[in-house]
């Protein structure tokens, strides 16, 4: 049996950044973290074991603790309870989460009602929410436009880790539903990169692996991306899930991984699938 791996695949530098920053930091001091750095359980596992300590709110904690502010980034009235505690802020939101607050406060400013492309319940886009003024909505798909009353001036960002296809879906539901539409296309490069090579390697094998947490949206919607090529795909954590029965009859595999999945889970699933066991 071939293996390929896609071309983008793994760990984009926002996750690389939050997690090598947060094994320097937890090797000078005890540092906490706000919410898990990552969606990876594997790679939350081993944080902890460095001394990265997850918390759910930051009530308990001391003046002078360092605490992480992860990639998804946080809504700013978060941010200001954090300073007046004291505490001593690691601030790894991800540059293109920034820039996609940034945008949703701009747009907020100019008078436009805010629409986040998005996950209602994810923690990045509940922190664009936060800049983005009171009536922002978050849509998730096309049809949850249809219960909204929009204003006529609609101004939309995306959770940097949309899928282009149902971002431009929405984008083109609100021109029919505004009288005037500002789009700020905030999905970042290294989820397009990743979205693109899976939809090109699912293209040419007969069956495709997602590797990634099961809570990554990242991860998630690339296995949308090879479903939606007709491709049989498996979404697993970590090598020990994969089933020789799923090759049956297989030739070629295709391997892809979130934005969040580390190196050395990917190699763990590329090494079982090229060794004898699996790939005879
Ligand atoms: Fe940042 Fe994009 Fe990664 S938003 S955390 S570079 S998936």
């Amino acid at each position: 049996m071939e293996v390929y791996l896609a071309d983008k695949a793994g760990l984009c530098f926002g996750v690389k950044r939050a997690i090598n920053t947060a094994f320097e930091a937890a090797a000078k001091d005890k540092v906490y973290c706000l919410g898990p750095l990552i969606h990876n359980p594997q790679e939350v596992e081993r944080l902890r074991q460095a001394g990265v300590q997850l918390v759910e709110d930051f009530a308990s904690l001391k003046q002078r603790d360092s605490l992480i502010i992860r990639s998804h980034g946080v809504p700013p009235g978060v941010l200001e309870e954090i300073r007046k505690k004291g505490l001593r802020i690691i601030d790894l939101t991800c540059p293109f989460v920034s820039k996609a607050q940034r945008d949703a406060e701009a747009l907020h400013r100019d008078g436009y009602q805010v629409v986040i492309v998005g996950e209602k319940k994810h923690p990045e886009v509940q922190s664009i929410l936060g800049y983005a003024g009171d009536n922002a909505v978050v849509v998730e798909t096309a049809d949850d436009t249809e219960d909204i009353h929009f204003k006529n001036r609609l101004g939309v960002v995306a959770q940097t880790t949309q899928s282009y296809s149902n971002f431009s879906k929405i984008v083109l539901k609100l021109l029919r539903l505004s009288k005037e539409l500002k789009v700020f296309n905030t999905i970042c490069d290294s989820t397009q990169e990743r979205q693109d090579a899976a939809r090109v390697l699912a293209g040419k094998v007969d069956v495709m692996l997602v590797v990634g947490g099961r809570n990554s949206a990242n991860t998630s919607r690339l296995v949308s991306v090879c479903q939606n090529e007709g491709k049989h795909t498996y979404h697993i954590e970590v090598a020990d899930e994969i089933q020789q029965q799923w090759f049956e009859g297989v030739t070629k595999v295709g391997v892809t991984a979130g934005a969040s999945t580390p190196d050395w889970v990917v190699e763990g699933v590329l090494d079982k699938l090229k060794s004898k066991k699996i790939g005879a």
